[in-house]
C-alpha cells in the first residue's frame, strides 16, 4: 500500500538511493556525499511516496509558501512509475503551499511531455545562471 507524507524524514542515502532508482540520479551529484545531505537538510518542503518502509518517490523543494516554489527533484522508482505517483507528489506539493504561490521547476530531458501534460506552461523568460 501506498502513503503519501510531507513530514516524513528522508535520509541522504533514502534520497540517493531513490534517485539512483528513479534514473535521475543520471543528471544529479549522486557520487557527492555532502551534497546529498546538504540537498535534504536544506529543502523546506519534501513530499514523499511510500510503500511501506520503501521511498517510491520524492519531490524536493526550496519554497517561501507564498510567491515561490521552486522544485528541484521530482523522481519516482521507475518500478512505480506511470501509476500516477508524480502527478500526486507535484499535486501534495502544490497543496502544501498558498493559491497564490508559483510552482517553477526545470524539467529533466526525460520529463519534457510529462509537465504540459498536467498542466505546467512552458516560460519563455527562464534562465539559469
Ligand atoms: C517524470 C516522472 C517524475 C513522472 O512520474 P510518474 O509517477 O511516472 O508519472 P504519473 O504516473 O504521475 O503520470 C501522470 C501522467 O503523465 C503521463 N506521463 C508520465 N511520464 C511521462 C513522460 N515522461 N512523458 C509524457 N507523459 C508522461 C502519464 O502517462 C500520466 O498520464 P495520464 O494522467 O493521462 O494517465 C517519473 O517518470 C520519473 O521519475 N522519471 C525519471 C526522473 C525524471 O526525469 N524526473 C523529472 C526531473 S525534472
Amino acid at each position: 500500500m501506498l502513503t503519501y507524507s510531507s513530514d516524513r524524514p528522508v535520509t541522504a542515502h533514502e534520497f540517493k538511493d531513490l534517485l539512483l532508482r528513479s534514473t535521475l540520479g543520471e543528471r544529479r551529484p549522486v557520487e557527492d556525499d555532502a551534497m546529498m545531505q546538504g540537498m535534504i537538510e536544506n529543502s523546506n518542503l519534501i513530499t514523499t511516496c511510500w510503500d511501506r518502509d520503501l521511498l517510491v518517490g520524492i519531490s524536493r523543494s526550496v519554497t517561501d509558501f507564498h510567491y515561490c516554489c521552486y522544485v528541484s527533484d521530482l523522481a519516482v522508482d521507475v518500478s512505480y512509475q506511470r501509476k500516477g505517483i508524480g502527478k500526486k507528489l507535484i499535486e501534495e506539493t502544490s497543496g502544501k503551499v498558498r493559491d497564490s504561490c508559483t510552482i517553477i521547476l526545470l524539467s529533466a530531458p526525460a520529463a519534457v511531455d510529462f509537465y504540459p501534460h498536467i498542466g505546467f506552461k512552458k516560460h519563455p523568460q527562464a534562465w539559469v545562471l
